[in-house]
């Protein structure tokens, strides 16, 4: 007999709560099951069948029978915790397609709006005077300023192929380390970790890595493939599955005829090489943000339309890029291709406006 290496305990009084963060379950323990707990947690091997608290505790999960390899982890529990409890967070449902998806969200707002927005900031209470900016005057004209206006989030696509000189481009200055800084000089970077990317790097360590999901893309064939920034190429992993794209990202099924995506990974044993306080596990995500919205911005100059999103269905996702139970994890998600630049997919559109038209 074990104790699930996956729970942790918070003392609410009167009782002990024990949470289970793997699989997303909560108990509230009383004295009379803390005590028999805190017996088994100092030696496994006094469970016994014929006690019904012990079988109670087996079944929930709490102790366990199967010998489980513990994960690799190189910070403190606490982001342990974190990472894994935010982990494949069961839905109540995925749903199956559009309508239900439209349905669903459509539901899901009508219940957000329907209790109170927060607060607004500190800042826009009117306490202070103001000190009115100059309008930008430098940017506007400029391609710069353009991309940054016309980059929007799209939830229609056509479906249309993307080319791969469009794809090399996107994912060179998206995540590529850049051949126009090979010869930037700087004595204190340790001996393999020069290379830079368009986007800043926590710790220079380019902690970040990128698979594409080619759907429609010309001359390559559809399935996941890993991007090697260093030689600017990629590496067949595995074949697209039989499921819509939509159901690995928690239903959002408007998105599966999109032609190009690509997940963000980060390998975390690299932060927590150099970087020891779980802290760093903050960073990963900034960098992630960073090359999603460089990836927005070069490909809205290649007059593609994108979308993103963080609702991944994790352990499916791994599964198929070949990183399962591995310090390297997903992300986020950003993709692009032709859109007819709606913010929403025309079934959602329809379920508004009849919705709208019984009230
Ligand atoms: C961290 C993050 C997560 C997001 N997740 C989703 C998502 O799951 N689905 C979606 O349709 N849009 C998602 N979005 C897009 C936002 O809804 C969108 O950026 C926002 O409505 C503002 O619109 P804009 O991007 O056109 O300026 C996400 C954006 C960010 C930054």
């Amino acid at each position: 007999m074990q104790i699930n290496p996956y729970i942790f305990i918070l003392p609410r009084t009167p009782d002990q709560i024990v949470w289970d963060y793997k699989n997303h379950k909560q108990f509230e323990l009383n004295f009379e099951y803390s005590t028999r707990l805190a017996h088994l947690i100092d030696n496994p091997e006094k469970f016994d069948d014929n006690n019904i608290i012990d079988t109670q505790l087996l079944n929930a999960g709490i102790l366990t029978t199967s010998i489980q390899a513990p994960l690799e982890w190189g910070w403190d529990e606490l982001s342990k915790i974190f990472h894994i409890g935010t982990k494949n967070i069961p839905c109540e449902y995925v749903p199956q397609d559009i309508n239900e998806w439209s349905r669903h969200y459509l539901d899901h707002c009508a219940e957000v709006l329907a209790t109170p927005a927060p607060e607004a900031r500190l800042t826009e209470r009117p306490t202070s005077e103001r000190i009115a900016l100059p309008p930008p005057s430098c940017l506007p004209q400029s391609a710069l300023a353009k991309i940054l206006i016309d980059r929007k989030t799209c939830r229609s696509f056509t479906g249309e192929g993307v080319s791969l000189d469009d794809v090399g481009t996107l994912i060179y200055f998206s995540l590529g380390y850049l051949r126009e800084r090979d010869n930037d000089i700087d004595e204190t970077i340790a001996e393999g970790l020069g290379a830079r990317r368009s986007s800043p790097s926590g710790g220079g360590l380019n902690a970040c890595e990128g698979f594409l999901h080619v759907q429609n893309v010309s001359g390559l064939n559809p399935g996941l493939y890993a991007y090697h920034p260093d030689e600017h190429a990629l590496s067949f992993v595995n074949p697209v599955p039989d499921s819509p794209l939509g159901q690995l990202l928690c239903g959002q099924h408007f998105i599966n005829n999109l032609p190009v995506g690509l997940f963000i990974t980060a390998r975390f044993d690299k932060l927590w090489w150099k970087y020891e306080h779980s802290r760093a596990y903050r960073m990963a995500y900034v960098e992630a943000g960073h090359i999603s919205q460089t990836f927005q911005l070069v490909a809205t100059a290649l007059g593609l339309s994108t979308w993103l999103t963080g609702a991944l269905a994790d352990d499916q996702i791994e599964t198929l890029l070949g990183i399962e139970d591995s310090a390297e994890q997903p992300l986020f998600f950003v993709g692009c291709g032709q859109s007819d630049g709606q913010v929403m997919c025309k079934e959602l559109k329809a379920l508004l406006s009849s919705r709208g038209s019984q009230q």
